[in-house]
């Protein structure tokens, strides 16, 4: 071992905190409120992390729908507080945070105002994987990374099982983001799918075939994380996201300092020190205990759920499709249903499971079941995915079930924006629609993305409204792991 460590060129791991976004969208339905966040600020600070993930994702809603803060205002207060340390924001293609794809002048507005208000990394994925989808927003940070002289965009690839998903395919797709002037690639492995030694045989196929910089994201929900984070580091992996003890594990990532202390004396050591991030744990420790208390972290978040590798679907689409069942009287059906989803999967070209397509594909696979007969009913977001509204699959679809569902149609093959027809600019059209309840340029972009929550947020600012009870009732409709 120690004659090995002689031969192997020091190579110290990177780590991104996740605490401040995907820890508390995974396991507390993004409630971290700033102000649970603010105190800490200065000790993480210290660490040397690669970077801390603390916007964007899930939080983006859940600040201005649940917790009633302006999203704008939190990553100033972030940015503020950390003077040495690179912030990283998760970002959904061209649906920026939210749930259509929008016109590019949206896309680059809210690159642009991200970036200001303190993001360095911006963190790219789609739902498909469509790299097209991800290109304006890529071009949008290069943009402003050229003017400022910061900001850093990363694509992320949804990492996911099935004939199309071969080693070749991902050492070839990362080939194609160095051409598309991405300056890093991550692996996000959102529903823990990703095992030790297939995570070695990835990054060195992606290696061979990229000098970007890789990182893995990978969730605990499976129970196999630390150990796929353990091989990709030997396989070369640059940087892996973890979570601080008290917010890890279960759907979340990786705790922080069993990883630092796994690689601590070998050519991966990452430096950083367990004193600092000791004091970081006892700060949180205090608040996982009030949310266990409460109810806002249930312990169903926090074992391994074995199922998610078995029927290779993510955690949290396996307690959406239990509660949608429960509404229909049908929770017999669960196994039929986990039957179907992979069937429903290959009919729509095989996409990842991810928000969105992870609903799609798990509310038609309940459908499917409920009403006796396949694609007797269709929702619009699976005829939207069928006409290639999302984007391209990978897979071709299946040409029997388009005839079914959308027959006659004619279908898309451009880019989601296109398909959809967001080709012209519409910030000028949004920003006159909302422009009495505008008190910086930002309020725009929350509008752009949910017109509702921020106009009866707006409207809470404004004191017209009364602070909405926060209480763990309503984390029914939270985000999951992404
Ligand atoms: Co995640």
């Amino acid at each position: 071992m120690a004659e090995n460590a002689k031969t192997v060129e020091k190579k110290p791991v990177k780590i991104t905190e996740t605490i401040l976004r995907d820890a508390h969208q995974s396991l507390i339905a993004t409630r971290m409120p700033t102000e649970i966040m603010l105190p800490i600020i200065d000790t993480m600070d210290k660490v040397g992390y690669h970077s801390v993930e603390c916007w964007g994702g899930a939080t983006f809603d859940a600040s201005l729908r649940f917790l009633k803060e302006d999203p704008w205002d939190r990553l100033r207060k972030l940015r503020d507080g950390f003077k040495n340390t690179k912030l990283q924001m998760l970002f959904r293609g061209q649906n920026i945070l939210g749930y259509r794809p929008y016109a590019d002048d949206v896309v680059y507005a809210f690159v642009e105002k991200s970036i200001a208000n303190g993001i360095d990394i911006i963190r790219i994925f789609d739902c498909l994987n469509d790299l097209r989808n991800l290109q304006a927003a890529v071009d949008a940070t290069n943009k402003i990374k050229a003017q400022e002289g910061r900001g850093h965009a990363q694509i992320a690839l949804s990492y996911t099982l099935g004939d199309a998903y071969t080693l070749e395919y991902w050492a070839n797709t990362a080939k194609q983001i160095e051409e598309m002037g991405a300056d890093s690639i991550c692996i996000k492995d959102m529903a823990g799918l990703l095992l030790p030694y297939t995570a070695a045989e990835l990054i060195k196929a992606m290696k061979e075939n990229t000098n970007l910089p890789i990182q893995l994201h990978t969730h605990y929900t499976s129970g196999v994380a630390s150990m796929t984070q353990l091989k990709a580091v030997e396989a070369g992996v640059d940087v892996i996201d973890c979570a601080i003890s008290p917010f890890a594990l279960g759907t979340s990532q990786p705790a922080t300092e069993v990883m630092v202390e796994t690689f601590k004396g070998t050519p991966y050591d990452s430096g950083l020190d367990q004193k600092i991030l000791a004091q970081i744990a006892d700060y949180f420790r205090p608040y996982r205990e009030e949310c266990l208390a409460s109810g806002l972290m249930n312990t169903k978040v926090l074992g391994v759920n074995i199922k998610t590798l078995l029927y290779q679907v993510p955690g949290g689409m396996l307690s959406n499709m239990v509660s949608q069942l429960k509404e229909q009287h049908a929770e017999d059906r669960y196994n039929d249903v986990l039957e179907e989803i992979p069937r429903v999967r290959k009919d729509c070209g095989e996409p990842p499971l991810v928000t969105p397509s992870s609903q799609i594909v798990g509310t038609q696979a309940i459908f499917n079941v409920l009403m006796g007969e396949r694609y007797k009913m269709a929702t619009g977001e699976f005829k939207d995915l069928l006409r290639g509204n999302y984007g391209q699959t990978v897979k071709p679809m299946d040409q029997a079930v388009i005839d079914k569902v959308i027959p006659g149609e004619p279908r898309s093959t451009a880019r989601s924006a296109e398909a959809t027809g967001h080709t012209e600019p519409e910030l000028e059209k949004i920003e006159a629609e909302m422009k009495e309840w505008k008190q910086q340029d930002e309020d725009v972009l929350s509008y752009a993305l949910f017109p509702q929550v921020a106009t009866d947020f707006f409207k809470y600012r404004m004191g017209q409204q009364e602070k909405i009870d926060l209480s763990a009732a309503d984390t029914k409709n939270g985000a999951y792991p992404v």
